[in-house]
This record gives structure tokens, sequence and C-alpha cells, in this order.
């Protein structure tokens, strides 16, 4: 494990102590992150929406930054659904020119982190010049073999759903020969592990058209924090929770079997 908890959180910090707490071999491997309230960040300010958004950007940077150092294979972030087209187009405009500029100014950490871009979602619907810088980047961090970051822009899971669907059938695919793992592999995020956590911001309990196939399994952790406002602090406390909760995938747990097993030799 290469893993170093001293890149990671200052010794003596809040962030170094709940570190400490968190088993390095069982992270989550993806993480999903619905990232909302940059608009009641700004209104709690008197600020404009735009501005929320812009100070959301720092929790981008954060987020991907730790999700890299703690050796995910994958984390997405929701970044624009296909129904934020209906929003003002002052709003839609800044958040486009954020886009760019993010990528710009992040290009070189992609670079030196390892990490590689994925865009999932109708990349087409995007306007040309942050479809261009999107295509760049993906382009330079193709070679990187460290995490792997999906942006969600344009997205929406019913139309990742149906996107799959449509191109099973341009395959010729026969019917008798589908099942979930094949739809699993023509999704965007196809070759990719599913979310093993989905963390969404502002207290907000919705899926809001989020990786809805993907999710079936993942655990949700949800919290009062803005968008803007969210750090490594919060991302450590959401994989602490994670390490505590049984998953069963259906099943009994271990817990259940042992009782199972007991009740059968009665
Ligand atoms: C939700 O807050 C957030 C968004 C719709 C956009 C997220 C965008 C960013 C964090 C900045 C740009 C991103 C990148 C990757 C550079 P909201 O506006 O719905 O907040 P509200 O629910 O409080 O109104």
């Amino acid at each position: 494990m290469t893993i170093d908890r001293e890149k990671l959180a200052e010794p003596g910090t809040e962030e170094h102590a709940l570190l400490d707490r968190i088993d390095l071999g069982r992270l989550p491997r993806h993480v999903a992150v619905i990232m909302d309230g940059n608009g009641r960040w700004a209104r709690e300010r008197h600020l404009p929406r735009v501005a929320g958004h812009r100070a959301g950007i720092a929790a981008v940077r954060d987020t991907v930054e730790t999700a890299a150092r703690l050796e995910f294979d994958v984390l997405t972030l929701y970044a624009f659904s296909r129904e934020n087209w209906k929003r003002p187009r002052a709003e839609v405009n800044t958040l486009m020119s954020l886009l760019r500029e993010y990528l710009r100014k992040e290009r070189r950490t992609l670079l030196d982190n390892d990490i590689r871009l994925r865009v999932i979602g109708r990349l087409d619907d995007l306007p040309g010049a942050a479809r261009r810088e999107l295509e760049a980047t993906m382009e330079e961090t193709r070679e990187n073999r460290g995490m792997a970051f999906n942006l969600a822009l344009s997205y929406a899971g019913r139309t990742e759903i149906a996107d799959a669907c449509r191109s099973i059938v341009q395959a010729g695919v026969p019917a008798n020969e589908v099942d979930a793992d094949l739809i699993s592999r023509h999704l965007y995020t196809a070759g990719q592990p599913d979310p093993d956590l989905l963390i969404r911001t502002s207290g907000e309990m919705r899926i809001s058209n989020f990786l809805l196939w993907q999710i079936a399994y993942a655990e949700l952790w949800v919290t009062q924090t803005l968008w803007p406002d969210f750090r490594r602090l919060h991302l450590f406390q959401a994989i602490h929770d994670f390490q505590r909760r049984e998953r069963r995938y259906g099943g009994l747990g271990p817990e259940g079997e042992g009782r199972e097993a007991l009740a059968g030799k009665r």
C-alpha cells in the first residue's frame, strides 16, 4: 500500500485524528458525489448564485486530490445534469466557463496525480469551447493509470440506461444474451466498478437521476454541509461511517448467517 497518511492530514488536526480511525485496507473503490447547495451557500452570504458555483470549485479541487491520494479506483462528481439546462442561460454560461477555467488550471494537478479524466453524459450537448477543453484534457490524461475521475456533465441516469439499450440493439445482440452484466458494459461507466459509497451534500434525500443503475448496492451518506464547504474532513467522515456499516447485498451478512447456522443446529 502506498497511501501516505502524512500527505493526507497534518498531525494534530481533526482530519489526522479521524484518518487514524480509518482502515486504509478497506476503502471504497468508487465514490460518487452529488454536489449540492451552491445556491444556498451564496444566498446565506447575500451573493449571486454563481458565487456559490465559483466557491464550489475549491471543494472539487480538494475532493479530487484527496480521492487520488486515497487511491480510489474511481471518483464520480455530478457537475451538471441534463435537467440543469433548464436553469437561466446566464447561470448555465457561468457553469460552462467555470468548467473550462477549472480544466485549464487543474490539468497539471491531474497529470501530477496520475488521474484519468472521463466525461459521463451527453458530451455533444456541451458548448464547443467546453467540449474542446474536456476532449483535450481527456486526451492528455488518457495514459494515466491512477484514479479515474468521472465528471458527469449533461448527465441523466435514465438517458444513460436508454443509451445503453440503444447501443445493445445497434450491436445486434440477441435478446436471450441481454443480462445485467451486458447492460453494465454498455453504460457510460463501462469497465468501472459500481460506486460503493454515494455522498450527497446539503441535506437533500434524493438521488436526482444519478447513476441509477450503478448505485444498486451503494451506501448512501448525506451531510448537511453545503458543497462549497465540503472538504477532506467530510470525505473522511463519510468513509469512516461507510466502514462501520455492514454491506449485505441482499444476503444476511456474517451475523445473520451465524444466527441461521445456530437455528439450523436446533
Ligand atoms: C448544485 O447546487 C450544484 C450544481 C448544479 C453545479 C455543481 C458545480 C460546481 C461545483 C462548480 C463547477 C464544477 C466543476 C467540476 C468545475 P445548486 O445550484 O443546485 O444549489 P442549491 O440547491 O442550493 O440551489
